[in-house]
């Protein structure tokens, strides 16, 4: 039988190249990364089977194109798309550049909204479909020199909610779902920069004693991806290790 197609986004390094592995063994993936070149060593290990699309998601035209390309792409086949690709650019709000701020809102907000939106229509035609949206604890907890990077977090678990809510107003029997998965801090390029004294800080908060694992993420996006999670809907997932 031929497997069904799942997108996700920033899949070249970090939560996003542990998902793509772990989902690699149940679906066909298509692989998205800013350019084609960082997809490269992925798509050697990963072997035959998987697709590429390219998109610097910071132009909102290119996103455009890309959901275009997308369509034409996946089709029909389309089961899930995990929304992971995102940036942080740290700055006390005063001292945050326009740029820095519409690239936030570009890549972690636009970007996600206007693939729901192509998905959606798509799941929708196939009767079934799972959105994961990647967000974040601080999404919830709010964060000093994140504001702008805690509020497209927030974004991921209103526009989970609201999809699975107004799914349900189009067609009670539709299986489609949507889902934030929200990681604490986990270790990779994102978080590598962070001072030891910041880190220190950080890892005194997590009642796990440490940053997770990409895997960590990717094994829950995994489940919440499957029909055994067919009662999981709308909600938020932390994976944090418990931090306060
Ligand atoms: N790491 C953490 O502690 C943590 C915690 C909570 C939430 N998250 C969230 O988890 C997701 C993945 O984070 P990560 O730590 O794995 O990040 P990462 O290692 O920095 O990887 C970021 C990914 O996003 C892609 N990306 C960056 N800029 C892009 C652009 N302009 N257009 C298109 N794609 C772009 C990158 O592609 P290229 O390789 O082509 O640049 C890469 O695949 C993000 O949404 C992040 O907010 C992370």
């Amino acid at each position: 039988m031929e497997k069904k197609k799942v997108l996700v986004t920033g899949a070249s390094r970090g939560i996003g190249r542990a998902i793509a592995f772990t989902l690699s063994k149940h679906y066909s993936l298509i692989l998205h990364a800013s350019k084609p070149e960082s997809l490269a060593s992925l798509m050697d290990e990963l072997g035959d089977g998987h697709e590429v699309l390219c998109a610097n998601f910071s132009d909102v035209e290119e996103t455009k194109a890309f959901c275009s390309a997308l369509k034409k792409l996946a089709g029909p086949s389309l089961y899930g798309v995990v929304n992971n690709a995102g940036i942080a650019l740290d700055k006390p709000l005063m001292y945050q550049s326009m740029n820095d701020m519409d690239k936030m809102l570009n890549i972690n907000v636009k970007a996600p909204l206007l693939i729901a939106k192509t998905a959606l229509k798509l799941f929708i035609g196939n009767k079934e479909g799972v959105m994961i949206n990647i967000g974040s604890c601080v999404g919830e907890t709010g964060n000093g020199f994140q504001v702008v990077y805690a509020m497209t977090k927030a974004a991921m678990v209103t526009m989970s909610k609201s999809i699975a809510k107004e799914i349900a107003l189009i067609d009670k029997s539709l299986n489609i779902r949507a889902i934030t998965v929200s990681p604490g801090f986990i270790d990779t390029d994102m978080t590598k920069n962070l001072s030891e004294a910041v880190k220190e800080k950080y890892l005194e908060m997590i009642p796990s004693s440490y940053f997770g694992h990409p895997n960590e993420v990717a094994n829950v996006v995994q489940f919440a991806l499957s029909a055994e999670a067919k009662y999981i809907n709308g909600t938020n997932i932390a994976v944090n290790g418990g931090i306060v």
